[in-house]
């Protein structure tokens, strides 16, 4: 262990704070290859100043590795102050402590083996009902209906909106929140900030009433809200209507938006890749699939699987994660001091070509058995963050990435429509500019 003088005297690591408060964050937020800039410049561990904040982004699976190992003691979360006023003060995302490791606990009851098994005939009629919708315009631009597919899925499986005009309505508001998330928090009629803000009233109202409500059935759920509604703490007491109203939103933030954009990655390469698509027939075939689904076929479809880890790997929906240095420590013979913040890195990672060859190609063959790329170095994948702050929702996440992809592909053709900007828009998750244009039809 370094003394702190010792420590001291280390060099911050390469980089530029940018401009005086905004520092790079405009660029941050506008330029898709900001990252990718600065590591051919600075290395794998550099300094940047965003969203106020002087801070040092950590790439690589050791990187990730330092981070995750030291969440609690050299780190701690944090988030843009943008995203933690929106999010609100007693959102997971944000406690720490020994209040984030109870409150985790109580909400990884909901994500449970028997609580996910609990979700697939809800998610497979739901899903069966947007299939068939999009049928009928034949051309669409999916991006938006995929949202709204997914917003259905969370709200109605973990919170129970029952009407789909609730569900409309709720995901309306969610989408002009969502866009604020990441912005500079200037709190203005027409600023992005400003109209998340009005956003989150808005929503928190909506779940009170969704709240009130439920008190009144007498049969208890066992969807996250009805665990949120029936948790004690040590002393017995049930959690505030303030926190139960914070978790909910974000749930419903954190369980559709990375999900939309992964779901929207997983049809754009496919559609540019047919001979996945033929594969997966070719799997579903094997197995006798016929179009009903149970969680043991879900397991033996290990092809599905390959192709949905290399969605996420190629495409991952959150780019990094924050955290506040509460301890100032070193990495990479480099000071990492305390009061900053650090940034970890899930696309970079993921394009490491020591780990991953030739890693801008789509290739669902490297996690297969025989090649196994991701299990080269500890913390090479990470889709879903990594330690005590690794997504709580992950297997519902990958059980809507297998439902979805299993009925889609059986059941339908897509191809994508010429003419539009395939380009990916990153902020907040990955989306193609145009909103990904496709000709879709039931197989003949
Ligand atoms: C945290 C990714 C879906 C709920 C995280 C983190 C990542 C992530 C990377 C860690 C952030 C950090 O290190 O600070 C994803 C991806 C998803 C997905 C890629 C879909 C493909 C979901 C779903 C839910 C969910 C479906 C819930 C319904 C959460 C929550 C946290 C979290 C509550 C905070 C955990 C904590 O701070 O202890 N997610 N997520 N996520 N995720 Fe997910």
């Amino acid at each position: 262990m370094t003394s702190n003088e010792t420590r001291r005297s280390l060099p911050l690591p390469p980089g530029k704070l940018g401009l005086p408060l905004v520092g790079e964050t405009v660029s941050f937020l506008r330029d898709r290859d900001f990252q990718k800039k600065r590591r051919e410049k600075y290395g794998t561990v550099y300094k940047t100043h965003l969203f106020g904040q002087p801070t040092v982004v950590l790439i690589g699976s050791e990187a990730n590795r330092f981070l995750f190992t030291h969440d609690n003691s050299y780190f701690t979360a944090t988030w843009p102050e943008s995203t933690r006023i929106l999010l609100g003060p007693q959102s997971l995302a944000i406690q720490s402590g020994n209040e984030h490791t109870t409150r985790r606990r109580l909400m990884a009851q909901a994500f449970l083996p028997k609580a996910i098994a609990g979700y697939l005939p809800g998610m497979e009629q739901l899903t069966h009902r947007y299939l068939k919708q999009w049928e009928t315009p034949r051309e669409m631009t999916w991006y938006p209906e995929l949202r709204t597919y997914m917003f259905d899925i969370a709200s109605t499986l973990l919170i129970g909106t029952e009407t789909g005009s609730e569900t409309a309505y709720l995901g309306q508001i969610f989408k002009t929140f969502c866009g604020g998330l990441f912005s500079i928090p200037i709190n203005l009629p027409w600023t992005q900030f400003g109209k998340a803000l009005r956003s989150r009233t808005l929503l928190l109202e909506k779940v009170e009433e969704l709240v009130r409500r439920r008190q009144q059935e007498t049969e208890p759920r066992t969807d996250a809200l009805g665990l949120l509604l029936a948790a004690k703490d040590e002393q017995g007491n049930g959690l505030t209507l303030d926190e139960i109203k914070d978790q909910v939103l974000l749930l419903l933030f954190a369980g559709h938006e990375t999900l939309t954009s992964s779901l929207s990655s997983f049809c754009l390469l496919l559609a540019q890749h047919p001979q996945v698509i033929t594969k997966l027939r070719e799997e579903q075939e094997q197995l006798g699939f016929t179009g009903s689904l149970t969680m043991e076929m879900l397991k033996e479809m290990t092809y599905l699987e390959q192709v949905i880890k290399e969605v996420l790997r190629l495409i991952p929906p959150v780019g990094g994660g924050f955290r506040r240095v509460v301890k100032s420590c070193e990495f990479s013979d480099y000071q990492i001091p305390e009061g900053w913040m650090a940034l970890y890195q899930i696309t970079q990672t993921h394009q490491d070509s020591s780990i991953y060859p030739n890693p801008k190609e789509f290739d669902p063959d490297r996690f297969s058995l025989n090649r196994t790329e991701e299990k080269q170095k500890a913390f090479g994948f990470i889709p879903f963050g990594g330690g005590a702050r690794e997504c709580v929702g992950k297997a519902f996440a990958m059980l809507v990435l297998r439902v979805f992809g299993t009925h889609l592909v059986h059941g339908y053709d897509w191809e994508l429509l010429p003419d539009q900007n395939l380009e990916l828009v990153t902020v907040p998750t990955p989306s193609p500019r145009d909103g990904l244009r496709v000709k879709f039809s039931r197989r003949g």
